[in-house]
């Protein structure tokens, strides 16, 4: 088949890369759309099964962090465009192993842009896309009533965020030192289906229906603002298209909660779904130790991506987080693959045998 480009997503088989290629695999018939994924314990094939098979999808287990790798994947294939998601993603996990942040995140995406780079000296920058997925939380903690813009100077706080905020600082030196045609966005908390049960809003799910505790973090008025994870692959769309090169736009929900409030309201629809008396989920609520420099209030401002791109969210906060729940109870499956490791085993069950 010919495409009339070849678009590389890193991190797909990842919560937000799944979204991300499955909107693009299925939009986008004409791309050639290569999932580069190392299958980490949040990579989960199962993600995209429905689109595993597409004629114009191509899946690489490959690790960001091996240069040489990365360097053959561009020599095999002509990339016209990166959309980079891969990365560790859990601040929790940055707090007890950052190394594993500096290595995916900072070094895996030196190895991306050098490869693109060097792929695209030959062939000339025209028409070429390095577009780098970053997160609200480099710009650090805030404490009054301000929001992120673009030009908020960065502040990261945790590992995880520090790691991210170097990845960007690479990104935009690339841009200016070599002429690469780069684009960056960072976007606020996102929740919808296929999270991996470690984040808030799937980890509660799941604890609620098991009737386990609810474990919240100091007093529980940290804030967060919200974003259903299929506006958010909507706005990498239109940012991919439309971004102009070298700019940086912001993609939040304006849907700040404190980490109670939304407990207090998942706990009461969860009661609603599974037919539970008002009040029963509340009562697993248990106070615990606070996340180490737990991060206070993260806010964007998303003017600019509304007033140049046109983008707004599609659902409100009411319409994702329900369909967000019915989801995880209708999968059950997919959180018990996950429990048992079975998920793990998707790549050799399906590829080792292709
Ligand atoms: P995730 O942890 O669910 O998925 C990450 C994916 O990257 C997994 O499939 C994993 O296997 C893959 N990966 C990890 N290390 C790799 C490596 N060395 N080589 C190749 N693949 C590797 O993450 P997510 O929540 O979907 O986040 C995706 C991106 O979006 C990240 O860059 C994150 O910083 C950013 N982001 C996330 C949020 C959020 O709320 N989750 C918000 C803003 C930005
Ligand atoms: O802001 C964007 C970021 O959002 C992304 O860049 C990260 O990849 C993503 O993990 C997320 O980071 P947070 O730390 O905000 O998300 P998390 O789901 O881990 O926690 C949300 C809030 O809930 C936070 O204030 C910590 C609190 N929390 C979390 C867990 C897992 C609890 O109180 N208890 C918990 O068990």
């Amino acid at each position: 088949m010919s495409f009339s480009k070849t678009i590389i997503i890193t991190g797909g088989a990842g919560f937000i890369g799944s979204h991300v290629v499955r909107l693009f695999v299925q939009k986008y018939t004409h791309y050639h759309i290569i999932n580069v994924d190392k299958l980490t314990y949040a990579g989960n094939l199962e993600n995209i099964q429905d689109i595993d098979g597409a004629p114009n999808y191509t899946f690489e287990r490959i690790d960001i962090a091996d240069s040489t790798a990365v360097q053959t994947l561009f020599k095999k294939y002509s990339i016209d465009g990166v959309i980079h998601l891969a990365a560790e993603s859990h601040v929790d996990r940055s707090i007890t192993n950052p190394m594993d942040f500096v290595v995916t995140n900072v070094i895996g995406t030196v190895n991306l842009l050098n490869a693109a780079k060097e792929a695209w000296k030959s062939t000339g920058m025209e028409g070429k896309r390095f577009y780098h997925v970053s997160t609200d939380e480099v710009y650090g903690s805030l404490h009054d009533g301000s929001f992120f813009l673009e030009t908020t100077s960065y502040d990261p706080q945790s590992p995880y965020s520090a790691s991210k905020a170097s990845s960007d600082h690479f990104v935009r030196a690339y841009g200016n030192t070599y002429a690469l045609p780069i684009v960056l966005t960072n976007c606020s908390n996102n929740y919808g289906p296929n999270q991996f049960p470690e984040k808030l809003i799937p980890l509660f799910i799941h604890n609620i229906k098991n009737n386990r505790p609810l474990p919240v973090y100091g007093k529980g008025e940290n804030i967060r603002d919200w974003l259903f994870v299929v506006d958010h692959a909507r706005a990498i769309d239109e940012v991919f298209h439309k971004g102009k090169n070298g700019e940086t736009y912001n993609i939040g929900g304006h849907n700040e909660w404190t980490n109670i409030d939304l407990i207090r309201l998942l706990c009461s629809l969860m009661d609603r779904k599974l037919n539970r008396a008002t009040g029963t989920s509340e009562k697993l609520i248990t106070y615990v130790t606070d996340r180490a420099g737990h991060d206070f209030r993260y806010a964007i401002d998303a003017t600019k991506i509304k007033n140049e791109l046109g983008w707004i969210p599609s659902v409100t906060f009411e319409q994702g987080l329900e369909s967000t729940i019915d989801w995880y109870l209708e999968n059950e499956n997919w959180l018990q693959h996950i429990t048992s490791g079975d998920y793990l085993t998707y790549y050799d069950k399906q590829y080792n045998n292709r």
